[in-house]
């Protein structure tokens, strides 16, 4: 047992946090790719489908709104660490797990291939930043965190969950869906409020947007935030929560999670090549050094 007094094998189900990742993108394959069937998906079986859905059986659980105060309160005090960004990269590079070493990029290179990959395709600077930034927040594997509060999809807390959530029946045993003040469509909240009065799920998309929200573009800041929201950026489902400005926002929510997904290539980028031109783009945009 730790501080979060989760066992072990309840800290991490997942060999390694990337299955999430993974796991998505069988889920969503990419345009030019034969699509599953709900039911292909589903029943795909394989040993780490089980750990998959074993994860998702623990975020659902709980991933509860008291849960999620409790990390923001917890968190959003960045009293860890304070550090150069190149270095916090670095830091995330040491988290390393039991997966296949020869098979698998390190944190490091699926952020430099997704960077590359908006590059590549003439965005402006801020928008390969967000890129190279994006999955930053999963420092907190490190500071003990369960892996179903850094990664997974995102979900609103505090109203009813949508049955476009994948593994829905999971949400069953988390006590708000029996808890009145939570379990309605809104729920704590008012029609169409706004995401930014919407607590979702706690994770390292919300823990990176509070280091990074003075420091980058709009845009860029709603890729950070909602880049794990499939329910409303897949799947439409939060359209009665969003305000216009949600919904502007979102394309570019949209404009980037195929570089998330669909940028992993077997050849790691040359990082001592590419150090330079990043270590440039911090500069412009971010401070010397941030807390975590
Ligand atoms: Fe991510
Ligand atoms: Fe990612």
């Amino acid at each position: 047992m730790n501080a979060n007094n989760f066992s072990g094998k309840e800290i991490n189900p997942l060999q390694s946090i990337e299955d999430w990742e993974d796991d998505v993108v069988l889920r969503y394959p990419e345009a030019d790719q034969p699509a599953k069937s709900k039911e292909e998906f589903r029943n795909y079986e394989s040993p780490v489908r089980d750990t998959v859905r074993e994860f998702y059986r623990l975020n659902h659980k709980y991933q509860t709104y008291d849960f999620v105060q409790e990390k923001k309160k917890d968190f959003l005090q960045f009293s860890r660490k304070e550090m150069p960004v190149w270095k916090a990269m670095e830091f995330l590079n040491t988290l390393v797990d039991d997966s296949d070493p020869d098979i698998e990029l390190d944190q490091l290179q699926h952020l430099l291939q997704t960077a590359e990959a908006i590059r590549a395709d003439g965005h402006p600077d801020w928008f390969v930043l967000t890129g190279f930034l994006h999955d930053m927040g999963k420092v907190l594997c490190l500071f003990g965190e369960p892996q179903w509060a850094v990664v997974g999809d995102t979900f609103p807390v505090g109203c009813s969950f949508s049955d476009k959530i994948v593994y829905p029946e999971f949400f069953a045993d988390n006590p708000d869906s029996k808890d009145e003040r939570y379990n309605t469509k809104y729920g704590v909240y008012e029609p169409n409020c706004g995401l930014n009065n919407v607590d979702l799920s706690w994770g390292h998309d919300e823990y990176l947007y509070q280091i990074m929200k003075d420091y980058l573009p709009e845009p860029a800041l709603y890729m950070i935030r909602y880049h794990s929201f499939y329910a409303q950026h897949r799947e439409h489902s939060y359209e009665h929560l969003m305000n216009d400005h949600d919904r502007e926002m979102f394309e570019w929510v949209k404009k980037f999670n195929p570089y998330d997904l669909y940028s992993k290539s077997p050849k790691p980028p040359v990082i001592s090549e590419l150090k330079p031109y990043y270590e440039a783009l911090i500069a412009k945009y971010l401070p010397e050094t941030i807390r975590l």
